[in-house]
């Protein structure tokens, strides 16, 4: 097998590591928020990968052919074409990204207040639509220890979603959400295995199942690489007999369609294509187009097929994983075995002297960028919130630093660089510091929070 990455490049943006001393100045001046800095006082970006793969030159290439008519633009058949090949659904909607699926989505599915939406587990803005929608998420992962190794800890803890659905009562459910992979809980894969016993349990008391899909590219690999019966099975194929087990999807096409803008629903039935589309016109823009250009449909076209493609895949979780490898021989700990998308440091571990709520996840974030100019993120304490009722911060199961690695866009040197900054971090451990609010915003604090070291 090659090492090599399976393209070479042809397209250049400049990155540079400004010195200590002004990123110590940036990141005060960021009110020691990563979110609040400027991307070219960055290094390495790995706040997220989502909208900031490279595109190729057929994605490049396809937006020229772009068809801007409002309605029944042809950039949208060729679209659903892709989109019904891979999944088998007929009914397809764009949106401008997953929030925008999600929004529409669970406004028309949940039609009484307090009706349950159940999920392996939700993101963030997941959660959030359930809720603004008057929903009542909850998350039924099963539960295995950050270290222990595990093939799909991803997986829907399916024992206790029947055991949920006899005691609350299948009419009061809205619906279920298998999330692929699974980001909350570490980029982690869920096996074909669960997703069939997911989808049995919904049939038998007649509940739609959904698939939030913003990787499932990614989880199609891990299908091939650790379930038996599927090593000599092609991803598509793979996608193909997942997407036959539920009724529809949401997507956010910024991950695994490979652009860097774009959202989508799919659906098996026309009335819920009908009656979803009923919010997508209002919020996101007619039904052809969802809030997209018609540009952006055709880069989404071509993406969702490449990310299918099994050398691609393999290039690209094979690259999380060896930054995860680089990590975890130093000593680091992290989720093992690492996800798709990104590797999660266990904060709680590398900074055991640094308390739950002065959130050492994010204290992480700031000596990262201190110490390298790598921007990571707070996936933890921090980003839960606070309980509406009593006003205290939620404790987190988990108090991770997520470096999330863009798709296609840098190299193993590049890697390389992380990990020094990480290990040099470590040794110097003892002297970072935790956080506290200055300014803190009622919903999402952790965007646009203001915080001093303690
Ligand atoms: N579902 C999952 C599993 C996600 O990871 C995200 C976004 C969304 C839905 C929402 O999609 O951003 O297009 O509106 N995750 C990004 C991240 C933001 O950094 O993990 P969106």
């Amino acid at each position: 097998m090659p090492k090599g990455e399976p393209f070479k490049i042809k397209m250049v943006e400049p990155i540079r590591l400004i010195p200590r001393e002004d990123r110590e100045a940036a990141i005060k001046a960021a009110h020691y928020n990563p979110f609040l800095l400027r991307s070219s006082d960055v290094y390495i970006d790995l706040l997220t990968d989502s909208g900031t793969g490279a595109m190729s030159q057929f994605q490049w290439s396809a937006m020229m052919l772009g068809d801007e008519s409002y309605a029944g633009a042809s950039s949208y058949y060729r679209l659903k074409e892709a989109v019904t090949d891979i999944t088998g659904y007929e009914y397809v909607l764009p949106t401008h990204q997953g929030r925008g699926a999600e929004k529409s989505a669970f406004a028309q599915l949940i039609t009484r207040p307090g009706m349950y939406v159940l999920s392996n587990m939700f993101f963030d803005t997941t959660r959030g639509h359930v809720q603004l929608a008057g929903g009542r998420p909850i998350d039924l992962l099963l539960d295995v220890p950050t270290e222990e190794y595990h093939p799909f800890k991803g997986n829907m803890d399916t024992a206790r979603l029947e055991a949920f659905i006899q005691e609350h009562g299948a009419e009061n459910i809205a619906c279920i959400v298998m999330t692929v992979t699974n980001n909350s809980a570490g980029g982690q894969p869920v096996s074909m295995a669960n997703i069939r016993e997911t989808s049995r349990i919904a049939r038998k008391y007649g509940i739609l199942l959904l698939f939030d899909v913003a990787r499932y590219a990614e989880n199609c690999h891990f299908i091939r690489m650790r379930e038996e019966g599927y090593a000599d099975k092609a991803p598509i194929d793979i996608a193909r007999e997942m997407f036959s087990y539920g009724d529809g999807l949401m997507m956010s096409a910024k991950k695994d369609a490979l652009v860097n803008i774009g959202g989508l629903l799919a659906f098996k039935d026309e009335e819920l294509y009908t009656r979803v589309g009923g919010t997508v016109v209002p919020f996101e823009g007619f039904l052809t187009y969802g809030g997209l250009a018609g540009r952006d449909l055709e880069a989404m076209a071509v993406g969702l097929r490449e990310a299918l493609d099994p050398d691609y895949l393999a290039y690209r979780v094979g690259q999380v994983e060896y930054l995860g490898n680089l990590l975890r021989s130093a000593g680091i700990p992290i989720q093992w075995p690492v996800g798709g998308h990104a590797v999660f440091i266990d904060a709680a571990k590398f900074l055991p002297h640094i308390p739950w709520d002065q959130f050492p996840g994010h204290a992480l974030t700031v000596a990262l960028y201190q110490e390298g100019g790598v921007r990571t993120v707070e996936v933890g304490s921090l980003v839960m919130g606070r309980d509406p009722e009593t006003g205290e911060n939620v404790r987190s199961p988990f108090e991770f630093t997520r470096l999330a690695i863009p798709r296609r866009v840098y190299t193993n040197l590049h890697l390389e660089d992380v990990a020094e900054t990480v290990i040099n971090a470590f040794q110097k451990r003892e002297q970072i510091r935790g956080v506290k609010f200055t300014r803190e915003p009622k919903v999402l604090r952790h965007f646009t929070a203001h915080f001093d070291l303690v």
